[in-house]
């Protein structure tokens, strides 16, 4: 457990991001929650002078495929841990023009593809049904704070798009692209849900930092490569971790404020 219990900001890593270098190691826990384990570890630390819980999404090594994420285990493990506030880090592929590789996005809305994942914590024996507001998917407070800061440091982003959900682990065909850019689909990925709706049942505030990896598929002239993803992220990267490390005194404060009203 951190020393500021309920205030550390947790990470979730997705693919590129499988540890945080910059975070100051306190402490390393293995884990276990009524949903079985989490993907990794919880890393815990200070960034930047902010408590951070950092966790692995897809394992470290990286090894657990997008739909076989225990997405419920890995946001209870963050609760327990004392985390309200979460950013999730994902790949995600660009259906918009202003979403061209090694770009980061700040969405602000989703649409969910996915199927057949644990997606709610509102299930099996209840005292009530419950429904949860999902209006806005992603915490308003903390997307301001990752575009001030995505724009005080000169990070090439883009403040705005709706996450389209997959299930993965294939990509999509030109075809299911040109659907979901019909939907109102801006970016593509495989791992906005059901975290977001899983950290909204849980009562924390959630924001996605996508950083985009590839045009998807139809929306370049080439099939989509790995080479190409890794190049992505090898440029990208650092804008995602320059937008973690800065906005983090911000996150926490938001955080601790809410703790205190
Ligand atoms: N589609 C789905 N998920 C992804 C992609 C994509 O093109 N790129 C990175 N994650």
């Amino acid at each position: 457990m951190t020393s500021d219990a309920n205030r550390a900001v947790g990470i979730i890593g997705g693919t590129g991001l499988t540890t945080l270098s910059g975070l100051d190691i306190t402490e390393t826990r293995s884990v276990e929650t009524s949903w079985g384990p989490p993907s990794s570890e919880l890393i815990e630390g200070c960034l930047d002078g902010q408590p951070v819980v950092f966790l692995s999404r897809h394992g470290n090594p990286h090894n657990i495929p997008p739909h076989e994420v225990n997405y419920k285990a890995n946001l209870k493990a963050l609760y327990d841990a004392g985390v309200r506030t979460v950013i999730g880090v994902n790949a995600v592929g660009g259906i918009h023009p202003d979403m061209s590789p090694a770009c980061v996005v700040i969405p602000d809305q989703i649409i969910d593809y996915t199927w057949g994942r644990a997606s709610t914590f509102f299930e099996g024996e209840l005292d009530a049904v419950t429904h949860i507001d999902f209006t806005w998917p992603y915490d308003s407070a903390a997307r301001e704070i990752l575009l001030q800061t995505a724009q005080d440091r000169n990070v090439a982003h883009a403040g705005f798009g709706v996450y389209g959900a997959t299930q993965g682990p294939r990509l999509e065909t030109a075809a299911e692209i040109r659907r979901m850019e019909r939907d109102g689909c801006d970016l593509v990925g495989m791992t906005g849900m059901p975290e977001a709706a899983l950290a909204a049942e849980l009562g924390m505030r959630y924001v996605c930092l996508g950083l985009v990896v590839n045009w998807a598929a139809g929306k370049s002239d080439h099939i989509i490569t790995m080479d190409e993803i890794e190049a992505a992220i090898e440029q990208g990267m650092s804008g995602v971790k320059q937008i973690l490390e800065a906005s983090m005194a911000d996150l926490g404060a938001l955080t601790a404020l809410a703790q205190s009203s």
